[in-house]
């Protein structure tokens, strides 16, 4: 199994590039199901879940190309209408195939996702909102059995708990489906935001993505598309992240500030100097950080993705922090991982608190999932002495050439193989 070897305390200077984004990626993958026209999708990261997501569009007879961060996708022989347990367990994004593959296909087949390390993570809310639209299904055998012979028909969606990727779903769904369909309580991130403008380019009617009321009246026929992928504001949180821990000045190259004003905030509260440039963020920090308190929460809240590297941050604060940890029940796993390196944290249901220590030891540490490894990389770079990753796998799934990123900027930081 692949390791990532961090030793810490070297300040970081220079440009890290930033790619394009992972969770605004895969449902844009996921659209190119509603048209038959070839869809061109460039600045795609080169991550594990973009191919687990490629491997997934093949196993429905899609036609794939992808050369360096260009991925062209032909939906025009679709054979296969499952999403298969071996693809779906690997990557729980694939759930964004239902709702295309019932608004265009009229029915799907989709293994149930199943709870993963960071909490149960069920998807009612996205089978509920398909069924009010006129889709029958049922769960058997762990699979979601849909079908909506008369195709779908716009609706009053509400969701009773703001969801990412329940609401690209219904989106993509409502832009194929007859009338006029309105999400309420919709979420409203950067990913939602570009998914509705692809839609749009596609022929699509969406109304108010960004807002917490999204309008799609439905059409007949979408078409294909081109688009570049908006930049990863999750990694770009967390090479801020890194600099804080670790110390030094980066220039964050196309990072979208007004994506990240909550964290960005936040960062600033604790003593992180960060500033717009015309090329993207510019960080630096040198003082020792301050404590915060952090409630996560849907955007443009506090991002649970970033929870993880802000513990590490604060590991190494003056004083007493609190994280709230709102969206996922399980997010807390890098904790203890953490107090391996001499972190001072406890946990309490949602709620840690992190006593500020004057240093981080390396050790040997284990990576539970993507957030909870970029957390560990943050606390290595921090460190004094040698941090060892094991699970270094899930990293890949989120984060493009990250070891080859931070060297560039001084960090010593190599895979073992
Ligand atoms: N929820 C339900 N029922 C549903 C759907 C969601 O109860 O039908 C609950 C979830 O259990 C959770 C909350 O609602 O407590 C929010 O979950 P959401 O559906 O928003 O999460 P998601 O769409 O599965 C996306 C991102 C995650 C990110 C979350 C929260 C993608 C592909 N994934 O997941 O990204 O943490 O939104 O912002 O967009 C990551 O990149 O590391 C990652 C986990």
């Amino acid at each position: 199994m692949q390791k990532i070897v961090v030793t810490g305390q070297k300040p970081l200077n220079g440009i890290i590039k930033i790619s394009g984004s992972k969770n605004a990626a895969l449902p844009i993958m996921a659209a190119t199901l509603l048209t038959g026209e070839k869809c061109s999708l460039r600045n795609v990261p080169n991550l594990h879940d973009v191919a687990s997501f490629v491997e997934l569009l093949n196993s429905f007879g899609a036609d794939v190309e992808r050369s360096g961060h260009t991925v062209d996708i032909c939906c025009s022989d679709i054979r296969s209408l499952t999403a298969h347990y071996d693809l779906v367990k690997k990557m729980r994004a694939s759930i964004l195939v239902l709702g295309p593959t019932v608004a265009r296909f009229r029915k799907a087949k989709v293994s149930l996702p199943g709870g993963c390390a960071i909490g149960v993570r069920p998807v009612n809310l996205h089978i509920d909102a398909l069924k009010k639209m006129g889709a029958t299904g049922n769960i058997e055998r762990g699979y979601i059995t849909m079908d909506a012979p008369e195709g779908l028909h716009g609706e009053e969606i509400y969701f009773s708990k703001i969801t990412v990727t329940g609401t690209e779903n219904i989106l993509m769904a409502a832009s194929l489906a007859k009338g006029k369909t309105t999400i309420r309580n919709a979420a409203q991130g950067p990913e939602i935001v570009a998914l509705a403008k692809t839609l749009i380019k596609m022929g699509a009617s969406v109304y108010g993505a960004g807002s917490d009321k999204i309008i799609v009246e439905g059409v007949k026929e979408l078409s294909g598309f081109d688009e570049a992928i908006i930049p990863d504001r999750i990694e770009a949180g967390t090479f801020i992240a890194a600099v804080s821990a670790s110390k030094g000045s980066i220039l964050l190259k196309n990072a979208d500030i007004e994506a990240l004003e909550c964290p960005i905030s936040v960062y600033k509260g604790i003593g992180v100097n960060i500033v717009q440039t015309t090329q993207g963020i510019a960080v630096s920090c040198d003082a020792k950080l301050k404590s915060a308190a952090i409630y996560t929460a849907p955007y443009p809240g506090f991002p649970t993705d970033l929870q993880a590297q802000m513990m590490a941050d604060l590991s190494l604060a003056d004083g007493t922090s609190i994280i709230n940890e709102n969206i996922f029940e399980n997010r807390f796993m890098h904790a203890a991982e953490l107090l391996r390196m001499g972190a001072d944290i406890s946990i309490n249901g949602k709620q840690a608190v992190i006593e500020g220590v004057n240093s981080l030891m390396g050790a040997n540490v284990m990576a539970t999932d993507l957030r909870a490894s970029a957390s560990l990389v943050v606390a290595g770079l921090a460190a004094k002495g040698t941090t060892v990753i094991d699970r270094a796998y899930h990293i890949d799934r989120g984060y493009e050439a990250i070891e080859e990123k931070l060297q560039a900027v001084g960090a010593e930081i190599w895979r073992e193989r």
